[in-house]
């Protein structure tokens, strides 16, 4: 990606996946502002291609006939909004979490190893909500709460996979060292089978990075406003509008 057209790409993915208060006709001018910007970078990538993901894309349009060119640019389309405002929200969401538990980021900071396994119970705890991923039952299934037949189309809660105590125990509780020896994977932040996150290694390097890089960088991170006063979105993307922080020691 291009950095030149990155504040514009960021207005755009808000415009429709966090802000509520965008009108009909703003959201879909966002939207098809961005795919308009899939098609153009699909077409640098033609015009002077390279060894990156989107030439693979290409090529297997291009050459192979893998893709229509409408899958090609949705697909782009899909690898950007996926991969970014997934990530920047949870790191967002992360922080303000630890900032809520200043022991936990205290723990962090005296020993910054422990981003992994905080990063897993920032998932689990924040995690995407109410999944936007549909699914249809392909057999009839007994739940606990009911019955479901064949062909019912529904839509998983994975933060409440995420909460059920009987996975979780004292699931309201947060605790950095909740999965510290754990086998990887041990909750559905990522969703579950085929479809599960296609970068789901790439996003825990990446919020591992980030909550780690924080951690050793700015020890005295704290927050700069009471963190009741953080205002959420609440478009389909969870997280804080904005949350000021300061990095300097506080006065004595
Ligand atoms: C913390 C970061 C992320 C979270 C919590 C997250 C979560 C998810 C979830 C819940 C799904 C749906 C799984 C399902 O339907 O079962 C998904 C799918 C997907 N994610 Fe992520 N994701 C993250 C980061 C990323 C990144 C960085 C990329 C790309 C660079 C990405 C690309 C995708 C794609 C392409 C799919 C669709 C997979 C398919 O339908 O087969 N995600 N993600």
């Amino acid at each position: 990606m291009p950095v030149d057209r990155y504040e514009q790409f960021v207005r755009w993915t808000d415009m429709f996946l966090t802000t509520s208060t965008a009108t009909e006709q703003a959201r879909h001018q966002g939207y098809t502002a961005f795919t308009a910007y899939a098609a153009e970078l699909v077409a640098r990538h033609r015009a002077s291609p390279g060894g990156d993901l989107i030439d693979l894309l290409v090529q297997a349009r291009d050459e192979d006939d893998r893709l229509s060119e409408g899958e090609l640019v949705n697909t782009v389309f899909s690898l950007i909004t996926a991969g970014h405002e997934t990530t920047a929200s949870m790191i967002a969401r992360g922080v303000f979490r630890l900032l809520l538990h200043r022991e936990q980021w205290a723990e962090l900071v005296a020993d910054p190893s422990l981003a992994g396994t905080a990063v897993e119970e920032i998932l689990r705890f924040d995690g995407p909500p109410a999944s936007a991923f549909m699914r249809r039952v392909t057999e009839d299934v007994d739940l606990s709460g009911g019955s479901l037949s064949a062909g019912t189309v529904v839509m998983p809660n994975l933060n409440a996979a995420n909460h059920d105590p009987r996975a979780f125990p004292d699931p309201g509780r947060f605790d950095i060292h909740r999965f510290a020896g754990h086998p990887p994977h041990p909750h559905v932040a990522f969703g579950y089978g085929p479809h599960r996150c296609l970068a789901a290694s790439l996003a825990r390097v990446e919020l591992t990075e980030a909550i780690g890089a924080l951690a050793t960088r700015h020890p005295a991170l704290r927050p700069a406003v009471p963190l009741e006063e953080v205002a959420w979105t609440d478009g389909l993307v969870h997280r804080p509008v904005a949350l000021p922080v300061t990095t300097g020691r506080p006065a004595r």
